[in-house]
């Protein structure tokens, strides 16, 4: 069946923004963090402590954090790619984190410039760091069903990655899925610690998310306006937007506490700085009603 209640993660400010051609400006992306707080959300990545050589459209995280870190009863959680962006994120207010994997060799790579096994031995020194000061951490794992790259990733990849960020004590586990992975990660990673995140390059987000539920996960990653898109995964497009998936939501009755008319004007609010027009296909269809 279908779970009550959904937990949307809002990735628009950090996974939206990382592949934009030009830089936002920092007072822009804090504006945007305020609105879609006031939209009902309850977790916004807000940023990522990575390189600024690798991902300049992220260099101001610093700044950014420090202007939001306040936002009352808000989880504003940051990607961060090894003790040095953790310490950087704690120093600058973050609460919460997130470690992003690869099942993938040759995306782990091009991503975060390190092997599978590399990458995990990063991420054990960040969760070990993370739990003597309390901190949650978040665990990606990225080509789930498919990379760029190598084409197809065996789901017993997938599931390998996945138990690895769970054992160092990752408190959720974000999937892109089709039913094979997500029964082989199930298998071994309890379902409620499991949240799905799709780029539509294909158009299966909003299906995939369906069957996601139905399997039993309640927690769905997604970018307003359905910006997005990785600057290390080439052809790869925008996260699922947002307005679509509590679109769907809210037509099969399950609860998330977001308002979809406010999210539309944040939207709206993105779409015109960035000059292009929206990637949901529920904001452009309502906004002509
Ligand atoms: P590297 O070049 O191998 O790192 O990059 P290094 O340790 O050799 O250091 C090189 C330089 O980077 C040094 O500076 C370091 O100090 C600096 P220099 O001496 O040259 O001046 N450095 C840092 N600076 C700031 N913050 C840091 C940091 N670490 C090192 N944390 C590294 C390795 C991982 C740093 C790099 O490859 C990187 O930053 N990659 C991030 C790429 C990225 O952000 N990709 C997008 C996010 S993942 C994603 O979108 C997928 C996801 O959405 C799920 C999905 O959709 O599948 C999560
Ligand atoms: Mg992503």
């Amino acid at each position: 069946g279908m779970p009550e209640f959904v937990k949307i993660v809002e990735v628009g400010p950090r996974d939206g923004l990382q592949n934009e051609k030009n830089v936002v400006p920092t007072d822009v992306k804090v504006e945007l963090i305020h609105r879609l707080a006031s939209t009902g959300l309850s977790v916004i990545e807000a940023t990522s402590f990575v390189s600024p050589k690798w991902v300049p459209q992220l260099a101001d995280a610093k700044d950014v954090m420090q202007a939001v870190h306040n936002l009352g009863g808000i989880r504003l959680p940051v990607l961060t790619p090894n003790l040095k962006g953790f310490e950087a994120a704690i120093a600058a207010g973050a609460r919460e984190v997130a470690v992003f994997a690869s099942a993938s060799e040759s995306f782990s790579k091009s991503n975060i410039n390190c092997s599978i096994e590399e990458s995990l031995a990063r991420y054990r020194a960040v969760t070990s760091a993370a739990k003597a000061l309390s901190i949650p951490v978040r665990g990606y794992v990225s080509c789930v069903v498919g990379c760029p790259v190598e084409g197809s990733v065996p789901p017993s990849k997938v599931a390998y990655v996945a138990k690895a960020l769970y054992d160092m004590g990752c408190f959720e586990i974000s999937l892109g899925t089709v039913v094979p992975m997500l029964l082989a990660v199930m298998a071994v990673v309890p379902t409620e610690k499991l949240a799905v995140h799709f780029h539509d390059t294909y158009g299966q987000s909003l299906p995939n998310i369906l069957v996601s539920l139905q399997m039993g996960i309640s927690a769905v990653d997604s970018s307003v306006a359905g910006l997005g898109g990785c600057p290390y995964a080439k052809g790869a497009s925008g996260n699922v937007a947002t307005e679509d998936v509590v679109y769907m939501l809210n037509g099969l009755g399950v609860k998330t506490n977001v308002d979809i008319e406010k999210l539309m004007s944040v939207g709206d609010f993105i779409g015109k700085h960035l000059g292009r027009p929206s990637g949901s296909k529920t904001a452009i269809a309502l906004s002509r009603v």
